[in-house]
């Protein structure tokens, strides 16, 4: 059916049912009643970034951090046309022919740093998801995007470029909520020595109950920023209540979450919180998250300034590669990957 042209290929077919390959298990469904609806003084933050140095923002985001692993950042600094751009650029790289987008394909990009693909991981998943992407390596010189395609690769770059500075701020503040006094080299590469951006593409969808957008997983990132469109549709896993919470979208916010690199790195101080998107039956979404990596060759474990407390050590140590290896050679499994560095 689906001919390697993702589901927006499969929505323009203009298909009145969900083909059978996309509908989940009852269980990864979105039912109503696993949701919870938050009093305002008690949810997600959306924490003012203007003010960075001052201890009550930093408090805000090293206790989001600890207690949600989620929040959202306004007056970030991120320029908002930065962020119309790239999400133009994504509707754009989206509308392309179905012949160029496929250039991008696993099977026929020319670089690893670029993949056009649908669903997570179609070759390990029981039923797929209703999402396509396109995903994008950035290593740290301009030389790694000269393969991105030409339609989103100048917005693409500026947005990795202008978000780097509220990255360094909210990473300074969370390792100084760790007793982390100096960020040295080999901690910077941990941190935040790679990235990747994902432009996502969501279309609508014939039968959103049978089936998800993305199904529950943690990030395997240090920091994962994201920027959403005013659709909706990302929920986040209460962990006192194990509720779903919704992020609602904010005008010219980002969301902040916690991967799980960061997770492991604070032996479990920061937490990695599952989370999951709805299908959608009246509208298409996108998003672009950053996720701020390791580098592929760095060993991650939790930092020693943390463990100098006495408190027990959680993690072992793990290479970052293989981390990456294990999420993706099975379907999205909730909080499972992080068993691996157990
Ligand atoms: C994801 O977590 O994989 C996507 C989040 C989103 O699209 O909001
Ligand atoms: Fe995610």
């Amino acid at each position: 059916v689906n001919k390697g042209h993702g589901v927006k290929g499969l929505a323009e077919l203009g298909l009145k049912t969900l083909p059978q390959q996309y509908i989940q298990p009852p269980h990864e469904r979105f039912d109503s009643s696993d949701y919870e609806e938050q009093p305002n003084n008690d949810t997600i933050p959306v924490i003012d970034m203007s003010n960075w140095d001052d201890p009550k923002v930093a408090e805000a985001v090293c206790d989001a951090a600890r207690k949600w692993g989620f929040f959202q950042v306004v007056n970030h600094g991120v320029p908002i046309h930065v962020l119309q751009d790239v999400k133009d650029a994504t509707r754009q790289f989206f509308g392309l022919p179905a012949e160029e987008k496929q250039k991008y394909s696993k099977q026929r990009s020319v670089t690893n740093n670029v993949r056009f693909g649908t669903s997570f991981t179609p070759e390990a998943e029981k039923a797929l998801e209703w999402k396509d992407y396109l995903s994008l390596f950035f290593a740290s010189d301009d030389e790694a995007a000269s393969l991105w395609p030409l339609v989103c690769r100048n917005q693409a770059l500026e947005y990795v470029k202008s978000s780097e500075p509220v990255v360094k701020k909210l990473l300074a503040i969370l390792m100084k909520g760790l007793n982390v006094k100096e960020i040295d080299e080999s901690k910077e590469s941990m941190l935040k020595g790679s990235k990747r951006i994902n432009l996502n593409y969501y279309p609508k969808c014939p039968n959103p109950k049978l089936t998800v957008g993305v199904g529950r997983h943690s990030d395997v990132s240090t920091l994962t920023i994201l920027l959403q469109d005013e659709i909706g549709g990302l929920y986040v896993r209460n962990t006192e209540t194990m509720k779903w919470i919704h992020v609602p979208p904010v005008s010219g916010s980002l969301v902040i979450n916690v991967g799980d690199e960061l997770q492991i790195m604070s032996n479990g101080n920061y937490k990695s919180v599952e989370h999951r998107v709805v299908a959608n039956g009246s509208s298409n979404r996108i998003s672009v998250p950053i996720f701020v990596n390791p580098r592929p060759s760095d060993v991650i474990g939790p930092l020693p300034e943390v463990l100098e407390s006495g408190e027990k050590q959680i993690y072992k140590n793990v290479l970052y590669k293989d981390y990456v290896m294990h999420f993706f050679s099975k379907a999205h499994d909730g909080k499972a990957t992080v068993e691996f560095a157990k």
